[in-house]
């Protein structure tokens, strides 16, 4: 999907599908559609009808004369002016980009509306809820039942000569976002056949060799030299052997940040194993890796300013003679050791060993990502990721890059109260902490690893695995973090 930004009269655009958006207000719909009708030649009979009132998701169609350069006109509402938020307009170009396609438009122009909002952000979210609204995974589906694939480009267009330059960076910065949000989601969606650690790092290692930043791939014998024995232990009864992948991006500097994702290509719980019902989503547990790896995308071709580093540790969690069992105990890089009580809960026990290896790198910030609790879908189920760590200014400042991005985190609190909840009578800890508080707990472990550095948690269960599909999410990995993490680092001071 190519996204572009067109200056040009609205009646100029050489597009066979055109979308205007409307404002719920009557006296504003009214003007509008009159100067639409004047610019277009034509009428607006379910306007007319009152079929079309401007409300949010509403779609319609007006067809126009032969011998326009354009076909066919989408009136798609916006709802009511004084509550217009970037969400609203990413929902309204993604209804607009789906019945775009549905149609079999061949291209679909976006005429930019009226806007009180930013106009950078506001260009910059029609082309992205647009772009996000298409995708699919249907690179297995060998005979496509939809034939409506035609729609290659879409523009955002406006006919102001001030707004060439801003429109084309933030068309052009959409693009990026939205590119590097489609791989997290390919990755998170592609089954555990094919993606398996040595294939995530084949991936990680081309996309460094594209896009410019480095990627290095520890392999079995490496990660036991380091002393890695959480990742060594969870992967243990796979046949599968484990990679620890590091990548790098920019120069180093005193403000060096380090994403730490995880990445359990399938998590059957082990020993302790699932429930085969719904055991398939499993696939997408290394959607934390999978942010990580997107978020490198986005910044290497953004050429953001920062220096970033990724650390993924990637493993299969089988059952087998071979496997981890309940009641072992493992050493972690730093050389604190861990009782597993559950092999099931084998993300933090990963995450441990990352944790610990990214104070090598003296960094000003740790985020960590990660697919970590089902506790933490029963707190906030698929609207929020929950959120924790050991800095506050920090944490508001990603909450307030989720709000921008609508990529939402929520705080939970790691209270003193909780830490006993996972205290170990053989160990240092033990990795799970009982019936309450699991979001929490799990989060309380991770704790235990970090080295002196800012840190947060993000436990993405929810937001990364998605049930339903959204205005501009599809069921299946989200790639939730990609557009967090880029605002994130784009604005982070
Ligand atoms: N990958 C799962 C968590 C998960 C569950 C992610 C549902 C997405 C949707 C994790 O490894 C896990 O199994 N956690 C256990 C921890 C428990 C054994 C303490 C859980 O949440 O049940
Ligand atoms: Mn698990
Ligand atoms: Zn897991």
């Amino acid at each position: 999907m190519k996204l572009t930004f067109l200056r040009s009269f609205p009646d100029r655009v050489a597009s066979d599908t055109i979308a205007a958006f409307l404002y719920e207000d009557a006296a504003l719909l009214r003007k509008e559609t009159a100067t639409l009708a004047k610019i277009f030649g034509t009428r607006f009979p379910a306007i007319d009808a009152g079929d079309f009132k401007g409300k949010e998701g509403e779609v319609s169609v007006t067809y126009l004369q032969q011998g326009k350069a354009t076909r066919r006109l989408l009136l798609v509402g916006l709802g009511e002016k004084k509550r217009l938020t970037l969400e609203r307009f990413r929902r309204a170009a993604a209804v607009a980009a789906k019945r775009g396609r549905n149609l079999r438009a061949q291209s679909l122009a976006l005429l930019l509306p009226s806007t009180h909002l930013k106009l950078n952000e506001t260009i910059f979210a029609l082309a992205e809820g647009a772009m996000l609204s298409l995708y699919r995974f249907d690179k297995y589906v060998t005979k496509k039942e939809h034939d409506d694939t035609k729609l290659q480009e879409i523009f955002v267009v406006s006919d102001q000569r001030e707004h060439q330059k801003t429109g084309e960076e933030a068309v052009r910065r959409a693009q990026i976002v939205c590119e590097a949000t489609y791989l997290a989601r390919d990755l998170a969606n592609t089954p555990g056949l094919d993606l398996y650690p040595e294939t995530l790092a084949q991936e990680a290692r081309l996309l460094a060799e594209r896009c410019g930043f480095s990627a290095q791939i520890l392999d079995e014998r490496e990660i036991k030299e380091l002393g890695m024995g959480g990742i060594i232990g969870v992967c243990q009864g796979s046949v599968r052997p484990p990679r620890f992948i590091i990548l790098e991006y920019g120069k180093k500097s005193n403000r060096t940040v380090v994403l730490v994702g995880k990445g359990v290509t399938f998590d059957t719980g082990g020993i302790s194993i699932k429930p085969s019902a719904g055991m398939s989503e499993m696939k997408m547990d290394m959607s934390g890796a999978a942010a990580v790896i997107g978020t490198f995308e986005a910044v290497a071709r953004l050429k953001l300013p920062v220096h970033l580093i990724g650390l993924i540790p990637a493993v299969e969690n089988m059952p087998s003679g071979s496997a981890l069992r309940p009641g072992d105990i493992l050493r972690h890089y730093n050389g604190k050791t861990s009782e597993v009580d559950n092999t099931d809960a084998e993300g933090r026990l990963i995450l441990a060993d990352a944790l610990a290896y990214a104070s090598r790198y003296n960094p000003a910030v740790v985020i960590d990502l990660a697919t970590l609790t089902g506790a933490c879908v029963v707190a906030l189920g698929h609207v929020a990721t929950g959120m924790m760590g050991n800095d506050e200014r920090l944490m508001e400042h990603l909450k307030r890059a989720g709000e921008k991005t609508y990529e939402r985190v929520w705080p939970l609190p790691l209270y003193d109260e909780y830490e006993k909840l996972i205290k170990s009578d053989v160990a240092d800890v033990k990795n799970v902490g009982g019936r309450w508080a699991g979001a929490i707990t799990a989060g309380w472990f991770l704790r235990k690893f970090i080295g002196d550095y800012k840190w947060v948690h993000l436990d993405i269960a929810g937001t990364a695995i998605l049930e339903e599909t959204g205005d501009y999410t599809q069921k299946g990995g989200s790639g939730v973090g990609v557009r967090l993490l880029t605002e994130f680092l784009r604005t982070w001071k």
